[in-house]
């Protein structure tokens, strides 16, 4: 699977640490930046990872700012992309399971590192259930072609 990552400024540190963690476990990963810590507008970095899964160059993305909150906003704003804000494994599975979030949103003042790397964990590799859930995927889709 391959997978893009991007963060703002806020986070940098835990999107390096889920990088190494990702390539270490073989999967692809394309990081959009930034590399520095120096301050820079999330949406910038959030359209570049919802582009690429819009566009299928990768499967999922994972975004990273403050809170979690600006990144969602801004990466849903692309067609065909479901940006969730995750801050615990309830939520991330359910993600995935009844609305199979493609792109996952973190905030670093929220979980610490390590708590994001257990929600990529369960977020990687749970299933979307399908069933009546992909009728209301259907349903965002049609949203989508009506805007
Ligand atoms: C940047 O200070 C902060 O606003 C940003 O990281 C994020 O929390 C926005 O939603």
């Amino acid at each position: 699977m391959k997978i893009a990552i991007a963060s703002d400024h806020r986070g940098v540190a835990a999107k390096s640490k889920i990088k190494e963690f990702l390539e270490q476990s073989g999967y692809y990963v394309k990081d959009f930046g930034p590399a520095s810590e120096d301050a820079v507008d999330y949406p910038d970095y959030a359209v570049k990872v919802a582009q690429a899964v819009s566009g299928g160059k990768v499967q999922r993305g994972i975004l990273i700012c403050g809170t979690g909150l600006g990144m969602c906003i801004s990466a849903n704003k692309i067609q065909g992309v479901r940006a969730a804000t995750v801050h615990d494994i309830f939520t991330a599975e359910m993600s995935r399971r009844h609305n199979d979030a493609n792109v996952l949103c973190m905030g670093e003042m929220i979980v610490n590192t390590e708590q994001m790397l257990e929600i990529v964990k369960v977020w990687l590799v749970t299933a979307f259930e399908g069933g009546r859930h992909q009728k209301r995927i259907d349903k965002i889709k049609k949203i989508e072609q009506t805007d």
